[in-house]
């Protein structure tokens, strides 16, 4: 088959599409049907099945013969281990945390918050909570305890699950302190903690509350899956929006095993058995979908890496693990190939490795730099593929459909939608426009199953960021234009967000953080574009009248509150003290022409600035931080 034949396949009948690919799930009841339109705008898919994530990504593994194949190989050069987890053993420990979780009282559509490091036992929590129903919510090791805080808050967990500390090259990031300190800034309290204790730092416990995750499972009876509904929340993700309120993505169950079970075969070409890898953190949605669920639901093993791309302990780490685990198939963000390239760019470390396993690499999360696809092209000799899709979609939405039929590479698209999905491009107005022409991307409604259907505890929130402004449509909040033959280009974010590393971050919720430091009056947080990271957050401040301070101890003081408040992966560390900020004659702060000159990018003078002096300023102040950057 050709994808024209594919995509036209469930263009012409979605509802017989969705359905056959549901028959690779093991279902408890099968769905009467795929798509549940009677709340339109939103939509459930497969509502009336009845199926459980665990069973498919677990037990009918073994079951099927896969017992004695490894489910799970985790490599981690900064705690030099190894291990292999095969289908049966990653069953009996799912079933027993399960167990453990159960005889604590948790029971279908409780929260529980995972907080954990890059082991293999954050993929057994996020399992066993599957297996029982249970809505898990993983929050990235990289966020301070504040951020843990609002989480808990909104998600009202039951319990947390935590490691006792992370380990970044150089130092270990104590998590239990942080978990202590988010629960007493939060006004909900969990019944109870579990934590692993990683004997790189052993966390303090406190009687009552927290139990050791050995201990816990100690005696009690391995829990069988739970009958869900298709629509059971599976998880909550947090994601950046706005705001300094992150926003929980909801992923019904049914459609999550259905649309990532495809993906596996159809986008990312590999075959049960095979090695997947994704290089990531289960904090993130590619965690999620693609070191946890989705080569599970298909039978693969998934590799858990425990490292850098560089410095743990070198730039031929990556190479290392594809040749040591025969990976097929590898997926990591554009910035660790860039910082691959970045110390050992003619490619000296790959020439020791033999890396023929790997059929292709894909690239998602930021956008992935012409310079970097044809350096992975040149080095690596496979197909390099760039995708997109968001924390609400789940997987990929544009692709280059590798496991169908691969397409023409075109540098700088991610290339061209996959079923499911009808793109478009808007103007303000809604209209749509012609090839060629910018504006905002948007998805017809409904999104496929495996999308989100809501935002946790906020509908409307839903709505309004997502499906008001367009109606009859999903709002991606990217910009950017579709070609004469249908490619499609990702040029901006339409809001607040950007992107460090592959990770997506508010610069709302940074001012929000600067605002509440006691002498700044105003504030604003721009990305401006980095080599390495693809952005980075800077943050303009603006003291009060009757601050007596020096600038540099108040951008110090800055620095340290939004790495408090927020976390070291904010990489929040350009900062400069401006008397005023360039704003519209309506007050409205001109973030986008400060972009465009800390990138050195054509900007026009904006008609309805209120002082062009100012913008004079901001240049002064933007070269002191080294900007715009020499390239
Ligand atoms: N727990 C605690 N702290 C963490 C953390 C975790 N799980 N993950 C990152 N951090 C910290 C880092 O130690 C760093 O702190 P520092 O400011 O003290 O150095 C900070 O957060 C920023 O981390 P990161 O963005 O990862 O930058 P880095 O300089 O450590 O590494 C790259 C840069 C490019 C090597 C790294 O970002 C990378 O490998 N990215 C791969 C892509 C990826 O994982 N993308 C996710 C979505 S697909
Ligand atoms: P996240 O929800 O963290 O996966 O971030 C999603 C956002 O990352 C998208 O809305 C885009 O802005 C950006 N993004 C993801 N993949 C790509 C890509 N392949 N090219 C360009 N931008 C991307």
């Amino acid at each position: 088959m050709t994808y024209a034949d594919v995509y036209n396949g469930w263009k012409n009948d979605p509802e017989a599409f969705w359905m056959e690919a549901a028959e690779a799930v093991d279902w408890i009841k099968k769905p009467s049907r795929a798509l549940f339109a009677e709340d339109a705008p939103i939509y459930e898919w497969f509502k009336d099945g009845v199926v459980n994530a665990c069973y498919n990504a677990v037990d009918r593994h073994v079951e099927n013969g896969r017992g004695e194949q490894a489910a799970i190989i985790y490599d981690s050069p900064v705690t030099d281990t190894k291990e292999t987890i095969s289908f049966t053993d990653l069953q009996s420990r799912v079933s027993l945390l399960a167990g453990g979780l159960v005889a604590k009282g948790v029971v279908a559509g409780d929260r529980v918050i995972i907080y954990m490091s890059m082991t293999p036992d954050a993929l057994v929590a996020m399992l066993a909570c599957s297996r029982i129903g249970a809505v898990h919510s993983v929050v990235f090791g990289g966020f301070a305890a504040n951020e843990l805080a609002t989480r808990i808050e909104d998600a009202t967990p039951k319990a947390i699950i935590a490691s006792s500390c992370g380990i970044e090259p150089g130092r270990i990031v104590e998590y239990k302190p942080l978990l202590d300190d988010a629960i007493e800034l939060s006004a909900h309290k969990p019944e109870f903690c579990v934590v692993k204790q990683r004997e790189q730092a052993r966390a303090s416990m406190i009687e009552g509350r927290d139990y050791d995750w050995d201990a816990f499972q100690e005696g009690v009876s391995a829990a069988d899956c739970v009958p869900l509904a298709g629509d059971h929340p599976a998880y909550i993700l947090y994601t950046s929006g706005t705001t300094g309120q992150p926003k929980g993505v909801v992923r019904p169950t049914a459609g999550h095993i259905v649309a990532l079970n495809w993906t596996m075969k159809n986008v990312y070409g590999v075959n049960p058995g095979e090695v997947f890898w994704a290089a990531s953190d289960v904090g993130w949605v590619v965690g999620h979908s693609y070191i946890c669920f989705g080569p599970l639901f298909h039978g693969n093993t998934t590799v858990v890496f425990e490292g850098k791309p560089v410095g743990t302990p070198d730039a031929g780490t990556f190479w290392r693990v594809m040749e040591e685990y025969k990976v097929t198939s590898f997926f990591t963000a554009p910035t660790a190939f860039r910082a691959i390239k970045r110390v050992d760019s003619k490619g000296e470390f790959l020439k020791k490795y033999d890396i023929s396993s790997v059929r292709a690499l894909f690239l998602a999360g930021e956008r992935a730099d012409p310079d970097t696809i044809v350096w992975a092209q040149d080095h690596m000799k496979i197909p390099v593929i760039d995708h997109w899709w968001q924390t609400e979609l789940g997987y990929p939405a544009i692709a280059n459909p590798f496991g169908i039929e691969l397409q023409d590479v075109k540098l700088g698209s991610p290339a061209l939608p996959m079923p499911g999905y009808e793109m478009a491009i808007l103007d303000d107005d809604g209209k749509p426009l012609p090839a060629g022409e910018l504006g905002a991307i948007v998805a017809k409604l409904p999104l496929p199953p495996g999308t989100f259907n809501t935002l946790w505890n906020a509908e409307d929130r839903f709505r309004k960021s997502y499906l008001d402004a367009f109606p009859g449509y999903y709002e991606t909040g990217d910009a950017g234009y579709i070609d004469d033959d249908g490619y499609l280009y990702i040029m901006a974010r339409t809001d607040d967000v950007i992107n460090v590393a592959g990770h997506r971050l508010s610069t709302g919720g940074m001012e929000e953080v600067l605002a509440s430091h006691p002498d700044v009056a105003e504030c604003a947080v721009i990305g401006v574009s980095d080599q390495l990271k693809g952005q980075l957050p800077m943050g303009f401040v603006c003291l009060n009248a009757d601050a007596d301070r020096d600038a540099a101890d108040v951008c110090k003081e800055c620095v340290k509150l939004v790495r408090e408040k927020i976390g070291p992966v904010a990489a929040f560390k350009l900062v400069t003290v401006v008397d005023r900020l360039p704003k519209t004659r309506s007050g409205k702060i001109l973030r986008g022409t400060m972009v465009s000159i800390a990138d050195a990018k054509p900007y026009k003078m904006p008609a309805t600035i209120d002082d062009p002096a100012i913008l004079d300023e901001i240049k002064v102040a933007l070269g002191t931080l080294g900007y715009p950057a020499k390239t």
